[in-house]
């Protein structure tokens, strides 16, 4: 069955074939992110135009690069939400009207469900339950994954998301956005560090709190005359290691609490080298097997969204004509 996937819940227009799920026929992704680097952040008004102007031409070519007619598909995937809700609207709209057009079953797609997903279109693959991490710009959420739908959200940000984190970091040290991979570049040059950020978990559970340590940066930065690539490079690694930290010690804590063996990680933050160093040396050592997906699945994109779109096809789970975004 070929499922056509369309994601356009933040600033990527893209959509996808998908085949059975995991066979991933194409995958376009067209960005406004240039348009989003001199405010420093994404405006969701100008992902909103980016998308009505490309979504037409990226669901082209999605169906070209498949090498497939629209009349091949068995249905359309689409992300339901979280995100903007200007750009999630196109993105449904869209859906809905060439779902109407073709005849063909309509899906609402859970953004943050579909990230964890993106690790599980593969060969190796955890069972169910596992643990299920979204780091991304806007979500950081620990979760126990029952099914490919059924999530218990056991641990979440009570304030900024981590992904917001090292964008707002990465701004006040002037790099460029999305800062992501911009400290995880730069935090590679700082061997050791003396500076030390204060990250826990919030006392006696497992949700997150990352809006301190971005204040404890600003602090540490705002009586330095210059700040040079070495002095930033210390931070970014010292900021690095506090959240990465937290993160490493809520999830060992989770897998222990509920005796789960197995956690996958998406979302853009997963793509980050020193969580992945992390994972192979503090996670997998303490015996919980760790899933990424592949560097090219871990931000926004929309094979993800055909790709879960086909389990809830396989399930009967159709949406109707009345969707709408959920932000
Ligand atoms: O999943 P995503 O593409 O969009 C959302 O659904 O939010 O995540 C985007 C976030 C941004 O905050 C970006 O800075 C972060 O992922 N990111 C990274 C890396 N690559 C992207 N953060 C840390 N290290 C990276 N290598
Ligand atoms: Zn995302």
């Amino acid at each position: 069955m070929l499922v056509l996937g369309v994601e356009t819940s933040c600033d990527e227009t893209a959509a996808s074939v998908v085949g059975n799920g995991k066979n991933i026929l194409s995958n376009v992704i067209s960005s406004s992110m240039r348009h989003h680097r001199k405010f420093g952040g994404v405006i969701p008004e100008i992902a909103t135009r980016h998308h009505v102007e490309n979504i037409d031409r990226v669901v082209k070519k999605a169906l070209d690069d498949a090498d497939i007619a629209r009349e091949e598909l068995s249905a359309i995937a689409v992300t339901q939400g979280p995100g903007l809700a200007g750009a999630l609207l196109t993105g449904i709209s869209f859906a809905k009207s060439m779902s109407y057009a073709l005849g063909i079953p309509l899906l609402a797609v859970d953004h943050l469900k579909a990230h964890i997903y993106a690790a599980l279109m593969f060969d190796e693959t955890p069972d169910f339950p596992f643990l299920g991490l979204v780091v991304s710009g806007g979500h950081t959420t620990l979760s126990v994954v029952m099914d490919y739908y059924d999530f218990k959200v056991i641990g979440e940000t009570l304030d900024d998301a981590i992904g917001e984190a090292y964008d707002k970091v990465a701004r006040i040290l002037g790099l460029g956005y999305p800062g992501g991979p911009e400290i995880d570049r730069l935090a590679k040059k700082s061997a050791a560090s003396r500076l030390k950020y204060n990250c826990r978990s919030v006392k006696g559970s497992l949700d997150f709190s990352f809006s301190g340590v971005k204040t404890a940066v600003l602090y540490s930065t705002r009586d330095v005359k210059h700040l040079d690539t070495a002095k930033k490079a210390e931070i970014a690694s010292s900021f690095q290691e506090a959240v990465l930290g937290v993160i490493v010690e809520n999830v060992l804590k989770a897998a222990k609490e509920r005796g789960l063996h197995d956690l996958v990680i998406g979302g853009g933050v997963s793509a980050n080298s020193r969580l992945r160093e992390l994972a192979a040396q503090k996670i997998s050592s303490s015996g919980v097997k760790v899933f990424f997906p592949p560097f090219s699945l871990c931000s926004d994109n929309a094979a993800m969204t055909a790709g879960l779109g086909y389990h809830l096809l396989k399930r009967d789970l159709v949406a109707g004509p009345d969707l709408t975004a959920k932000v």
